[in-house]
């Protein structure tokens, strides 16, 4: 636990200010750093569980609530688009964020985790392309 709230400042940018967005506000969400903040608050949890064998009941439910919002997040982060390639890595972010919810529906940890390792992924590949 302490090890990765360590991990996570030392990851997170110093200015990095969490934005714990329900889901029924994320379509109103009012600029790309928002939606980013948001993307950083709700993903973060869900890294340390990328390597997991075995959840819980409340972590499968994290899981859930992670990936319904991680979804809405990457269709909010179209409105601020930088055009095509920022567009085809937020369809990648959402289709991994669907699949963690899949994976957590048949509670499936190898599936989840490869969901979580595709949305890392799309994080880092819009990061390097568009930021
Ligand atoms: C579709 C493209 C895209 C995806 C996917 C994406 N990001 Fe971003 N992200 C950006 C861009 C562009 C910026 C820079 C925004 C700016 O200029 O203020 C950014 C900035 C950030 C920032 C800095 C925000 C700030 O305060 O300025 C954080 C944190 C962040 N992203 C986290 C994430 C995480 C975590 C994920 C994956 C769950 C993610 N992003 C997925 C495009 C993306």
């Amino acid at each position: 636990m302490r090890a990765a709230l360590i991990l996570s400042l030392v990851l997170v940018p110093a200015c990095f200010k969490p934005l714990d967005a329900p889901l029924a506000e994320i379509p109103k969400l009012g600029s790309i750093e928002e939606v980013m903040r948001a993307n950083e608050t709700v993903a973060g949890p869900q890294w340390k569980m990328e390597g997991a064998t075995s959840y819980t009941d409340e972590d499968w439910a994290k899981a859930k609530d992670a990936s319904a919002r991680l979804a809405a997040l990457a269709e909010r982060s179209k409105e601020f688009s930088r055009g095509d390639a920022f567009n085809k890595w937020a369809d990648t972010m959402g289709e991994q964020a669907k699949a963690l919810g899949a994976a957590a529906e048949a509670k499936d940890a190898a599936a989840a985790g490869k969901a979580i390792g595709g949305m890392k992924g799309a994080c880092k590949g819009c990061h390097s392309e568009t930021r």
